[in-house]
Order: structure tokens, then C-alpha cells, then sequence
């Protein structure tokens, strides 16, 4: 490509058609709206009932929206959820593996009642619906996968062995699958939201000491706004990010620098 080819066109994802497990509600609704922004149709197989709220906010875009009623960690699920997407969207060019659960427990207390549902979750679904959308991906030669990380998976983290595990686990994933797809056009990232103004983050924001430990901590001076994400999630989704492949790209307001 010459560098007069190069417009703001490349970060447009009109024809592609994604994936947002878990993409209703939280962060993974604004990866959803952040696609649909840009053009794609998507496909959210999810626990949640959010009432028809995602579909509302899309409404807005040209953007076409399927939600399919699944428990992703159950034998077999990965492999209908992508059997269903291509019935309803006619292929799959994006995936988006947001789903994830935290479980917090004191280390004592944090047994495998409480690790075995965040590996199956966090770690297992994810793999196994990039492995089975690779099968699409690979044939027609592209694709984009983008893996929901987290700071955990830089650092340790309290309470949580398995978070942090997992989410080292998903930028050991990013990188291994982005090693065997470079080469069929297929590639392979990770986003690392920091610390994001969500229900599950409400305690930390109530609790006046988690709160200001939590923004001091943050060169940018406070907490990430779901919108915050929208972004990167279209430059990884674009063909604007056509040469990135492998990299874990925090979105943190500068968190792990400091
Ligand atoms: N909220 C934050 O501040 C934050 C920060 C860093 C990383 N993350 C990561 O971002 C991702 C999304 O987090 P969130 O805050 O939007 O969480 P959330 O709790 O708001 O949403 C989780 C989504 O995952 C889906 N889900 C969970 N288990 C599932 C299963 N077995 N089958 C199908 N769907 C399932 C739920 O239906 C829901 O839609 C997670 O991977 C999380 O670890 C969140």
C-alpha cells in the first residue's frame, strides 16, 4: 500500500459482521455500539436479558443486532453460537471475546468452587470460540479477534487468584493465536481496560479510600468511561490495524506507568 491509498475509510467496518460474547450490557455494550458505529453488524450470544436496551441503542445505526440467549461454557455452545451468527449475519469477520466473571474471596477462602467457573468463563470460552471462528477465518483469509484482558493481566491483584490468572492466560492466548493466524490474514489483539465506571467496579467507587487510591494511581486523574474503549476497539476491528497483531493494548488512562 502506498501512503496516498491510506483514508480515514480504513477504519470503517461497513460489510463485516462480529462478535461480542457478552456484548449487552457493561464494557461489551460499548464494544457492540463501537462496531455498529462503524458500520458492522453484531451478534451477541450472552446470559443477560437486558430488556431490549442494545438493540434500542443501535436502533440509531444502520447496523443490524442479533442476540442469542446462551451459557457459552457449556460443552459444545461455542460451535452453535458461531453456527447461529453465520445463519443470521451470513459469516463472521470480528470476534470480540468480553464475556468474564470475578469472583473475590480471601486467598484461603478461594478454592475451585471459585476458580474452576472463572478458567471455564474468562479463559476456556474464549479459546474455544476463536477456535472455532479460526475455522471460518481461516478460508476466507481475514478476520480480527480481540481478547478482553485487563491490568490483572500485568499484575497480581488481591483477592483474586483467578482473575489474575486468567487474564494472563488471555495474553498468552492473544499471542499464541496471533502466531498461528499472521499468516492467513487473521489478527489476533488484546485490550486491557483499566479501571472503568461499571456496576462491578461500584464498591471500589463508593469506598472514599479505594476511590482515591484508585485515581491518584491514574496519570489521567480519574476513572475510564465505557466510551473511553470505543476507539481502539474499531482501530483492532479495521483494517487500519492490519500489521498490529499480538499486541495487548492497554486503555488505563496511563494506570500501568505510574
Ligand atoms: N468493568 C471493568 O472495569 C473491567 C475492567 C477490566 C476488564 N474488564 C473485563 O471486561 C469484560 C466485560 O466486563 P463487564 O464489566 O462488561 O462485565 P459485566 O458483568 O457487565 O458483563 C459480563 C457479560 O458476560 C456475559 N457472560 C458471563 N458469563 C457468561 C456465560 N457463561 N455465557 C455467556 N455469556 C456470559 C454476561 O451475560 C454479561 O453480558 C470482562 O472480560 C471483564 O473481565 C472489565
Amino acid at each position: 500500500m502506498h501512503i496516498t491509498d491510506f483514508s480515514l475509510d480504513h477504519f470503517s467496518l461497513r460489510g463485516k459482521r462480529a462478535i461480542v460474547t457478552g456484548g449487552n450490557t457493561g464494557l461489551g455494550q460499548a464494544f457492540t455500539l463501537a462496531l455498529a458505529e462503524a458500520g458492522a453488524d453484531v451478534f451477541v450470544p450472552t446470559l443477560f436479558d437486558d430488556g431490549g436496551e442494545t438493540a434500542a441503542l443501535l436502533a440509531r445505526t444502520a447496523a443490524g443486532y442479533r442476540e442469542q440467549r446462551v451459557d457459552i461454557t457449556e460443552e459444545g455452545a461455542p460451535a452453535r453460537v458461531l453456527d447461529a451468527c453465520v445463519d443470521a449475519l451470513g459469516g463472521v469477520d470480528i470476534l470480540v471475546n468480553s464475556a468474564g466473571i470475578s469472583r473475590i474471596a480471601d486467598v484461603t477462602e478461594f478454592g475451585r468452587e471459585l476458580w474452576d467457573p472463572m478458567v471455564a468463563v474468562n479463559l476456556t470460552a474464549a479459546f474455544e470460540m476463536s477456535h472455532e471462528t479460526a475455522k471460518l477465518m481461516i478460508p476466507q483469509g481475514s478476520g480480527k479477534i480481540i481478547n478482553i484482558a485487563s491490568l490483572f493481566a500485568f499484575l497480581g491483584g488481591l483477592g483474586s487468584p483467578a482473575y489474575a490468572a486468567t487474564k494472563h492466560g488471555i495474553a498468552g492466548l492473544t499471542k499464541a493465536y496471533a502466531d498461528e493466524l499472521g499468516s492467513h490474514g487473521i489478527q489476533v489483539n488484546a485490550i486491557a481496560p483499566g479501571y472503568f465506571n461499571t456496576p462491578i467496579t461500584e464498591e471500589s467507587r463508593s469506598d472514599p479510600a479505594a476511590n482515591q487510591r484508585i485515581v491518584d494511581h491514574t496519570p489521567a486523574g480519574r476513572w475510564g468511561d465505557v466510551a473511553d474503549l470505543m476507539g481502539a476497539t474499531v482501530f483492532l476491528a479495521s483494517r487500519a490495524s492490519d500489521f498490529v497483531n499480538g499486541h495487548v493494548l492497554s486503555v488505563d488512562g496511563g494506570y500501568l506507568v505510574r
